[in-house]
Formats: C-alpha cells, structure tokens, sequence
C-alpha cells in the first residue's frame, strides 16, 4: 500500500502588495527585491476577517471536492504552519471546527517545521496511510506572515521575502503500482536555530541568548515573563533572518535531499518529470536547477506572484501545477524544502 495526492486546493488572499507598495512603508526598491528574490508581490489576507485557519479551510474545501469525497470523510488533520491563530491551541482543531468536523472527533496533528512543515506533513500522513491507520488524511500548510512582519526599515529583508496563503491535499491508500509516494526524506540542524527565527515572544527566559538582551528581569516573579517591556520597545516581536547564511545552506541542502530521494528509490535525476521546490527566493530555485542539470520546463516557480508562504507555498505551487496541466498520470514529482531550524527534506510521488 501507498500513499496518493487524491484532491489538491489552494487559497490566495485577494489584495495583492506589489513591490512598489512596499516602498511607500519602507526604504526599499522594486528592482533590488526583484534582483535578489525574484518577487514581484505577494498576497496579504484580510486583517479581522481572514486568518492563517480560515485561508487553510478554503484551501481544504477545494482539496476535499476534488479527492471526491465530503469532509465528514477526513479521519485526520494535519496542520503545519509558523503562523498559527493562537500560541495554542494549535490550527488543527481551529480548522476541525471551521470544516464543521467537531462531532467526528477526528485527530488533528500540528506541525512546526515551517518551510519544510508541508514535507514533513506528508511523511507523518505517508506513514500513517502505510500502516492502515487512516483512509482520507487532510494536510494543509497555511501561512499569514502579513500580521508578524516589521514594516520599518530594519524589517526590510524580511518583511520583502515573505506572503499569505494556503495549500491543502487529501491523502489516500492506492494499491495501483505506478502511483503514490515512492519516498520521503527528512533532516534537520539546530546549530542555527535562531539564524531564522522568531524567538519572541517565548519561555526561553534569555536562556539561549542572555538575559539581559531581552530585559529580563525581575528575580521576584515566581514564574518567567513572556513578553518584557524591552521586547516591545525594540521592536524584537518579528521575525529574524541572517539571509546569506540561510541562501549558503540552502543551495547545498536543496540538491542534497533531491538526490538522497532519488538515490533510495534507485532513480536519476533525468527520472524527475516536475521538482517543486519550496518557493524560499527565486535565486535559490535557479541555483539547484542548475545543479540539478533540469530544464525550466521541469522546475515549478511562481513565488513571483505570491513571494514565500513558508509552510504553503509547496502545495500551492503543486496545485498550481496541477490547475495548469504540468502534471499528468505517473509523473514522478520531487517536492523538497528548506527552512528554519534548520530542516530540510524531500518527497518523491508518483501522480
Ligand atoms: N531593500 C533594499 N535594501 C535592502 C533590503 C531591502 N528590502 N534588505 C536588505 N537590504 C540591504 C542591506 O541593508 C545591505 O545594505 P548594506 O550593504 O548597506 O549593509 C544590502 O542590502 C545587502 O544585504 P544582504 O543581506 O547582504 O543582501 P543579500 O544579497 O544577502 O540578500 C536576501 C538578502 C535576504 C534576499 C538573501 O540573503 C536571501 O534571499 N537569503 C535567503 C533567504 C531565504 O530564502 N529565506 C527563506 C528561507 S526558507
């Protein structure tokens, strides 16, 4: 038995933030984000009415419609995202309840490997198809940087890179012998876990990085604090990313996973008919491209339009794809990512 993409879905916010938008907020050009990221907008959700849960069940409705079954048939949730609702609960049961799921009492998993959450989402769920545990998995990966972003300049490497969306497929059992998910591959390195992070708010205490750094404190509160003063007036509630750092590792993780995959289903790379790559920076794609020795017509792009949706943006450009006409029956598809953490991994379907 394996596991098969049955349905896919996507979710794009309507407002679109082009580079020249960006401007107006911050000291930056469209041509120095268009050089170093390739991106040229992104999408932002609706602040109050849209949220990271509401984009991933728009994105789940599509997936479930087009796996040909009704929700009521999802017999387990997986969530991954960097962005959730709330600090906890986690998405999972925020997304039971929006699909209207609360009375199955289905399982719902959460997942925090940001870039690489979709990747390893699917190993999690592959696992449990294998074993029988599960018939109609529902993975989403969903994201809105849009409400944790620094808008001022010291924000700006940052804030350029990343966008809001959604991706979702449903998983299913197929005994069919050309189809499903040959493999995945999973890895990960803290030594540079604070090189792209969010580190606040956090019960880390200063523990990692000193105290002081964060205005800690006052020996007298019995527990720790959250969210200090010091936090908030330097502006140290956003995310942080040493960009070079993050582009050196990547450029070596990418092809390295790619062909760990490959080389444990005894496959070439020739054998690739589509690789979607987790949409990080334009640059990084044409760079394992390369390496990789694939035509343009093999790589899928699109962060482009819609920027980096960390933990979204592998189903959405799969969906896109997929809507486009690029992948057909027994297409051996490479998905493969590299984020925060750092993580990386890949995963080799047969469609
Ligand atoms: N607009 C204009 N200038 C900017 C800018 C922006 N949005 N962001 C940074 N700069 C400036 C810097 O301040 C610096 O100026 P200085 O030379 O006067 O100090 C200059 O541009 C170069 O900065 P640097 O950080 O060295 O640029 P870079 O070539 O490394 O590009 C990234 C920055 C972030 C685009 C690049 O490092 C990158 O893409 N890294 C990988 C990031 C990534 O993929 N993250 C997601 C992983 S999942």
């Amino acid at each position: 038995m394996k596991t098969k993409i049955a349905g896919i879905g996507k979710y794009l916010p309507k407002r679109v933030v082009t580079n020249q938008e960006l401007t107006t907020y911050m000291d930056t050009t469209n041509e120095w984000i268009i050089e170093r990221t390739g991106i040229e907008e992104r999408r932002y959700a609706e602040k109050h009415k849209e949220t990271t849960t509401t984009m991933a069940a728009a994105a789940a409705r599509i997936a479930i419609e087009r796996a040909g079954i009704t929700p009521e048939d999802i017999d387990f949730i997986i969530f991954a995202t960097l962005s959730p609702d709330y600090y906890f609960p986690g998405c999972g049961v925020l997304l039971q309840r929006e699909l209207g799921l609360t009375k199955t009492e289905i399982g719902a998993l959460d997942i925090r490997n940001q870039c690489t959450g979709f990747v390893y989402g699917l190993s999690v769920a592959d696992q449990f198809i294998k074993t029988g545990m599960y018939k109609n998995i529902l993975l989403v990966g969903s994201e809105m940087h849009s409400m944790g972003l620094d808008f001022s300049d010291e924000g700006r490497a940052v804030t350029v890179i990343f966008g809001d969306g959604a991706g979702a497929v449903v998983l299913q059992p197929t005994t069919k012998e050309n189809q499903g998910i040959l493999n995945t591959v999973l890895h990960s390195d803290g030594t540079h876990a604070e090189e792209l992070a969010m580190i606040n708010p956090g019960s880390h205490g200063g523990y990692h990085l000193g105290t002081e750094k964060f205005g800690y404190p006052d020996p007298s509160i019995p527990g720790g604090v959250f969210v200090t003063q010091k936090m908030v007036d330097d502006n140290m509630l956003t995310p942080n990313m040493t960009g070079q750092l993050v582009f050196k590792n990547a450029v070596v993780k990418f092809p390295e996973v790619i062909k760990e995959g490959l080389a444990k289903a005894g496959l070439e790379k020739e054998a690739i008919d589509l690789l979607v790559p987790h949409q990080a920076n334009l640059r990084i794609s044409q760079f394992v491209q390369k390496v990789m020795g694939l035509p343009d017509e093999k790589v899928v792009n699109n962060i482009q339009k819609y920027g980096n949706t960390t933990a979204a943006s592998i189903p959405i450009a799969l969906c896109e794809a997929f809507e486009d006409g690029r992948i057909n029956e027994g297409d051996l598809v490479c998905l493969a990512a590299f984020g925060s953490g750092f993580t990386w991994g890949s995963v080799l379907v047969r469609w």
